[in-house]
């Protein structure tokens, strides 16, 4: 295993007893690398792929490298709802994961035939470790007459408990579609999301009180200064941020919801409420346009993530090219857990599919409008 230092996390998850409280947990901190290690390690990462029969599929919030080589090498960087899409779809034999846990055992639901890899498997998220299977299980016993509706950020236990998933690409169109039949619904686990899809649809939500530590941190009294300091910047902002951060937004939207509002709207300068390592493919996909990042705390020592989720952070060139050399971490889910995970995964799939709903902007606004479909004001 490549060396790296540990770092701890603080997070805030609801108890059992319903009362909220601080959790702890930790994250590697990868070694810096050289100029020339890194394009050493890029050389030797595009081989092994090729050799192994690989694909990478990355998130838009892991280190830049990743991300430039996911799109060199035919693999893809996106939001949760491709990056499941995409790896259900390609014909490689294996798929290396480059996001966190539940990314991973997404795919491997997804494709349980193909060897499913990941840079780092200890990089998780506070909306899961926020959210144990047997405490969310005794959540949906209490509530037997409300459909199950779980964010993708979950474990594959979590789950295997519900009737459908969600990304936030598609969550609102789905609750408002379950809204349109009556359906009353338990939302787990993001209580910003949830109240935000409540809010715009007009469900009826008993919402687990689940929180993603980076969004959490933006604050929209900073963030009203800002404005002020900017006026012609719009605002753009990823629905698991707090209810005061989403009430200042131009457009609420997934991660590549937010991406194709930066390249398609006309305005010129941007403020970004999610993490920043978002801004690489926004400049890339509308150079020339300013990107300008939302306040965290007023104090950057307090700051517990400062816009950078600490498990994304986890994915190196090192531990990428160490994986496809060793066939170490390899993502495995429980069989039956797997096959009633799939239900709720597949639902989605095939409902997005149906709503043909795109995910990635050409930055024609014409052939753009169906990707903005899910996307809100606030
Ligand atoms: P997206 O599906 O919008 O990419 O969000 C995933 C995530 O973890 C955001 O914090
Ligand atoms: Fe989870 Fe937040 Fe990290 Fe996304 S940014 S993976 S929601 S902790």
């Amino acid at each position: 295993m490549v060396d790296a230092s540990l770092k701890s996390v603080e997070f805030e998850r609801p108890a059992p007893s319903g009362a909220m409280c601080v959790s702890q947990a930790w994250a590697r901190v990868p070694n810096a690398v050289s100029q020339a290690e890194r394009a050493e390690l890029k050389t030797r990462i595009k081989r092994l792929l090729v050799e192994q029969n690989a694909v990478l599929v990355a998130h838009y919030y892991v280190d830049a490298d990743l991300q430039d080589l996911a799109e060199e090498t035919g693999g893809c960087v996106a939001d949760s709802l491709e990056m499941a899409r995409f790896g259900r779809a390609h014909p490689a034999k294996t798929l290396v994961v480059a996001g966190v846990r539940f990314m991973g055992e997404t795919s491997k639901i997804l494709s349980p035939e193909k060897r499913v890899l990941m840079p780092d498997l200890d990089a998780t998220c506070s909306l899961d470790l926020g959210c144990p299977a047997d405490e969310f299980a005794a959540f949906c016993d209490a509530h037997p007459d409300r459909t199950v509706v779980v964010y993708a950020n979950t474990s594959a236990a979590v789950k295997a408990r519900a009737d459908w998933m969600v990304t936030s690409a598609i969550g609102l169109e789905i609750v408002a579609h379950l809204h349109a039949q009556g359906k009353k619904i338990l939302w787990a686990p993001d209580r910003h999301l949830g109240s935000y899809v409540q809010k715009q649809t007009g469900a009826d939500m008993l919402l687990w009180q689940g929180a993603c530590l980076v969004h959490d941190e933006f604050k929209g009294v900073e963030l009203e200064l800002l404005k002020k300091a900017h006026p012609n910047a719009l605002v753009l902002v990823h629905p698991e941020s707090p209810e005061a951060v989403v009430a200042l937004a131009d457009v609420v939207g997934s991660t590549s919801q937010m991406i194709a509002a930066a390249q398609s709207m006309s305005a010129t300068e941007f403020i970004v409420a999610t993490d920043n390592g978002i801004l690489h493919k926004m400049r890339a996909a509308a150079p020339g346009k300013v990107f300008i990042e939302a306040p965290t705390a007023g104090n950057s020592a307090t700051c517990k993530s400062c816009a950078h989720c600490p498990w994304m952070a986890m994915n190196s060139l090192q531990n990428l090219a160490e994986v496809l050399e060793t066939g170490r971490n390899e993502i495995h889910v429980d069989p039956a857990i797997g096959r009633a995970a799939h239900t709720c995964i597949d639902r989605m799939l095939t409902f997005a599919q149906a709503r043909k709903q795109p995910v990635r902007a050409s930055g024609d606004l014409a052939r753009d409008g169906a990707l903005f479909a899910g996307v809100g004001p606030a």
